[in-house]
């Protein structure tokens, strides 16, 4: 699917924003019902496949209203949600969770490099201006050995599975979303998987980044995937010192 008339750059940025403060009071709702539950599921699997636990700092990324963190938290990890969308931090507090919240930028962000041990990102890599930036900054802030599970939406491959999530995907959900919450959004949803590079680009894109044992699972016939690494050392630039090191 190409891109359209969909916005890019700089105006990307400040219509994705808006746009989830706006959605963000039925964000949640609407989530559970368009995805039958299966989203808190795959949060769940891709925690288990990197083994978050009790001695892990998590970075969850686009955290939204929290659902990523608060799975997390319930596995021991200490939880740091970042989300530029300032309403679906709102949201994220008013459930109490038991994670810190942050206004930033996925492409900058507020920690130092090396400073976590975990970061989680859920269904917002095709909302990103720059992902190649962004996958960049999440390997600087990424410990070495440290780890990264990165959900998000696809499109099944094989004709007859494809069709049917079309229907529900491209025609069910906009006209759902549109009843209960914002037509534009829930048109905008789906349009949205045009920005994300095919699956090879994608494992290229963080084994450029410095990750390593990237993997790609395909969830639900491939309506769904699961990127998981593991960030390598740091590299010795040439000509320094062996004591420098440099990402
Ligand atoms: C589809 S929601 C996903 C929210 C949450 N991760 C989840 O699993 O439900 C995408 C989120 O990405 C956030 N987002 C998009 N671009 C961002 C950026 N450049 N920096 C930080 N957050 C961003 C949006 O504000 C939104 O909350």
């Amino acid at each position: 699917m190409a891109l359209g008339d969909l916005p890019t750059g700089e105006e990307k940025r400040i219509r994705v924003r808006e746009m989830f403060d706006r959605i963000a009071p039925r964000y949640d709702a609407l989530n559970r019902v368009m995805s039958m539950g299966l989203d808190q599921r795959w949060r769940r699997h891709a925690l288990e496949k990197i083994a978050v636990g009790p001695d892990d700092l998590v970075l969850d990324l686009a955290c939204g209203t929290g659902d990523f963190c608060e799975l997390a938290a319930k596995r021991g990890a200490r939880v740091v949600g970042v989300d530029f969308a300032l309403q679906m931090l709102r949201w994220a507090q008013t459930r109490g969770l038991d994670s810190t919240t942050v206004q930033a930028d996925g492409e900058w962000l507020p920690f130092q490099t090396g400073s976590v041990d975990v970061v989680t990102c859920g269904f917002a890599l095709r909302n990103f201006v720059s992902l190649n930036a962004v996958m960049q900054e999440i390997a600087r802030v990424v410990r070495p050995g440290g780890r990264i599970a990165l959900i998000d939406v696809d499109r099944p491959a094989w004709g007859p599975v494809r069709a049917a999530h079309s229907l529900y995907f491209d025609r069910i959900v906009p006209l759902v979303g549109g009843l209960i919450s914002d037509r534009a959004a829930y048109r905008y949803l789906p349009q949205s998987t045009a920005y994300l590079p095919p699956p090879e680009e994608l494992k290229t894109m963080l084994s450029a980044a410095g990750f390593l044992e990237v993997r790609r699972e395909v969830l639900l016939l491939g309506s769904a995937q699961i990127l998981t690494g593991v960030r390598g050392p740091l590299t010795p630039v040439v000509g320094q010192s062996k004591a420098s090191v440099s990402e």
